[in-house]
Order: C-alpha cells, then structure tokens, then sequence
C-alpha cells in the first residue's frame, strides 16, 4: 500500500527510494491526494537527505510523465529532435540564433522556453516583442513550424510536467529551491517532455547566474548530464560566463533586433558569437549531424553565411503570426523606446568588473522584465552597446545606451548602470567565454 508519509519518512531517515515509490508520490502530487504539507515534507527531507542519481532519473521520469509528452514519431522527421537549456542570464539571447543554426544542419528543434524570472531575462518575452508572434501557439501549429521551419520556440502547448509545477510553488515558499537533486528534476522534467534525442545544458557561472559559486554550477551540470543521460536523452553541458552581459544588449526587442543582426551577419559580439557555437555545436555532435565539434563548427559557419540560418528564423517568425518580411524590415517592426540616450560613468581606466545581476536589474526597473508575475512588460526599454570587461573608458566613452519610456526611470537604471561596474588602472584578465564541458 502506498502511504505519503512513508515515503517521506523514507527519505528523512535518509534511504535510498524505490522508483515505484518515487512515481506513486508524485502522481499523488499530480492528483492531489499527496496535500500541500506532505510535498512541503518530502522537499525540506530531500533538501538535507538528498538523492542518489538513479533516484533523481526516477524522479525526473515520474515529473515528467504527470503530463503531455511530445512524441515525433509520426510526423517522419528526416533529422534529430534537439534542443538547448540554459539556467538564465543576461543579455542571453542565444535560443534565438541557436535554434535556426541546428535546423539549418539538419536538426528539428522544437523549444519550449520560459518567461523572465528576476533578474534574467526570458526567451519568450523577447519573441513578444515581434508583432503578431505567438508564443501561445496550440500544439498543431508548434508542430506544423517545427516541421516546416526546422525551429519553433513558444510557451508550453498542453499541460507540461504539472507535477512541478505545484512542487516549484511549495518549495519556493518553503525554502527548498537550492536542491540540486530537485533543481536538475525540475528542469529535466519540462525540456525532456518536449521528446528530445539530444540536448546541451548551458550552466551560468559568475555575477549574473543563478548558482552562487562556479562548485555548485559544476554539481550542478554533473547532476543534469547524468540524470539526463539516464533518463535516455544524450546530453552534454557547458559551464559558460556570466560574468558581464552576453550579448551587446539587455531587454526585449532589443536583443531580437540583436539576434537578427547576428543571424544575417550585420553585427556579431565575440563573446555571443563564441557561446552560441559552443554549444550548437555540442548538440550537433550528440544529435550525430557532425562527428566532431570542429566539423560541427564549420557546418554552422556554413548555415550562417549561406543565409540559411537567417531564412529560417525569418519562416519561423512568420509561421508563428509574425511579419513576412520581417528579416528584412525587423527596425521597423520592433518597438523603440521614447527616450535613448547614452550613459557615462566617472572615471576612466579598464572596466574590471560587472554585477550582471544589477544591469539585469536596471532592465527590470525600467519596466522590461516583471517585479511581480502579473506586471505587464514594456518590450521597447533595454540597454544597447553596453561596455564588456577590458574597455578602456574615458570621460567622454559612454558605458551603454539606455532606452528608457522616461526621464526618472532611465535616471535610475543609469546609476544602478553605473554601480554595476568597477575600474582598475591596468587591464584586467579576459575572462574565457567556456570554462568547462561537462560530459
Ligand atoms: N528552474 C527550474 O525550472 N526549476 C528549479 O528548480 C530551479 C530553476
């Protein structure tokens, strides 16, 4: 007979669970016969117990089995279902480019993102900032643009992995986030819902990441490759810096614009450019469309200055209700903010160093990302030409360009710009742009 209480009890004696017992409690949690007190118990036990490995796959499978799972088998896919993941920074916008590279190899690539979440900005808010794109799209048409595009990112289509949904809301409230037994099931069970063949985990290190140190970053990864991995899915993961802005730019429309100009090979940050390869090219060779990440390199290269990348976010972004001609005339499509003027810091000497979380912050303030989840977002206001580590400043270099819908918010993010960063006399060390594979 299955009792939660067992179960709980279990774990807080810290025993090693069946995955039949794993299972029972969360569709239980599922169909709440498991209460809101007996998950809240279950989380702080394995908070302090922890979980070997076969029991996070097991509790991964079980999250990711209490809703819809995407099956491609019917829709005769001539390539490999493959996605990326990364724990959220700023400035990170490379699902957009990503997505549209492995399609132009060869792969599908049917992504399912998020929102904004604090200080990190969200993939789906950036693709509302394009008219007419729905990130709500109903699991008809999400199939249709993966088949024909190669790419869709949207929002969930049915019910994706509710069992963690209410666990995430219990243990956010209960102080049992910062597990990474749970976290890794947590992220699992939502990106191995959409049916993948292979994935690439992208694990922020440093001022703007969600884990607090580069040791638990890398637990972290160790964690997801191999429950991912046991769960059936060939995954790798990078550890990458989140140390300074990824991109140029911070917000909404503004990092699509940035995206498209990546994409058509008007404008491309170094750093963007190097972590965008790095780990297209790590789900390339998982998926078997390259069998060495330098092969994988020059098949991206291709798919980039053939135009082919760019093509098919272009088709993407038009079968999912945006503009059809948007690759061509996306400055006249995404919203501008009223104000854009360029901020400058006291000061001169070498950019040392960046709070990312702040800069992300200053997005936030200006109204680009949400305080609370029912604010609306202001997808015009961000922050362009933003500095990187190593700049040489002078009175009259500016920091960043702000765009802002007013005067006091722009004030704001501009001080809160300018306390983010810190000089030194002499140039810092660069800082790599990939730490560390995990595999
Ligand atoms: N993101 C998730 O999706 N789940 C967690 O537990 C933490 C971060």
């Amino acid at each position: 007979m299955f009792l939660p209480q067992e179960v709980i009890r279990s774990k807080r004696e810290g025993e090693v669970l069946h995955s039949d017992a794993i299972r029972e409690f969360i569709l239980g949690v599922t169909d709440n016969t498991v209460s809101e007190g007996q998950v809240a118990a279950f989380a702080m036990a394995t908070y302090f117990q922890g979980m070997s490995i076969e029991e996070r796959v097991a509790l991964t499978c079980a999250m990711r089995d209490s809703g819809d799972v995407l099956d491609w088998s019917g829709e005769s896919l001539n390539g490999p279902i493959l996605d990326k993941h990364s724990t959220g920074g700023v400035g990170d916008v490379v699902s957009l480019m990503l997505g549209p590279m492995i399609a132009a190899c060869g792969g599908y690539v049917p992504m399912i993102s998020g929102r904004g979440l604090g200080h990190t900005g969200g993939t789906l808010d950036k693709l509302d900032s394009i008219p007419g794109y729905t990130t709500q799209a109903s699991e008809a048409l999400f199939r249709t643009v993966v088949k024909e595009a190669g790419v869709a990112i949207v929002g969930q289509t049915g019910e994706l992995a509710p069992a963690d949904k209410r666990i995430y809301g219990i243990r956010d409230v209960t102080a049992t986030v910062e597990s990474i037994d749970m976290i890794t099931a947590s992220i699992l069970a939502k990106k191995l819902a959409e049916g993948l063949d292979a994935l690439v985990m992208d694990i922020k290190v440093g001022s703007g990441a969600f884990m607090p140190t580069y040791e638990k970053s890398v637990e972290l990864a160790e964690s997801i490759v191999q429950v991912a991995n046991g769960a059936g899915v060939k995954t790798t993961a990078l550890l990458t810096d989140m140390n300074q802005c990824l991109a140029s730019s911070a917000g909404n429309a503004v990092e699509v614009r940035e995206a498209v100009r990546y994409l058509t090979g008007e404008y491309r940050n170094e750093r963007l450019h190097e972590i965008t390869l790095a780990q297209a090219s790590e789900v390339l060779v998982s998926g078997g469309l390259a069998e060495s990440t330098e092969q994988a390199r020059e098949k991206l290269i291709q798919a980039l200055d053939s135009g082919k990348a760019a093509e098919l976010f272009g088709k993407m972004v038009h079968g999912l209700g945006g503009p059809a001609d948007f690759m061509e005339n996306y400055d006249s499509y995404l919203p501008k903010a009223s104000i854009i003027k360029p901020v400058y810091m006291e000061g001169e000497g070498f950019i040392a160093t960046m709070n990312t979380r702040e800069v992300g912050l200053s997005v936030v303030q200006m109204g680009g990302g949400r305080k609370v989840p029912t604010d609306k977002i202001d997808y015009a206001v961000g922050i362009t030409d933003i500095c990187r580590l190593g700049d040489r400043l002078t009175a009259d270099t500016p920091i960043a360009m702000l765009h802002a819908s007013d005067e006091d918010s722009w004030n704001t993010a501009a001080t809160m710009l300018r306390n983010s960063l810190t000089l030194a006399e002499s140039q810092p060390e660069v800082l790599p742009c990939v730490y560390r594979k995990i595999s």
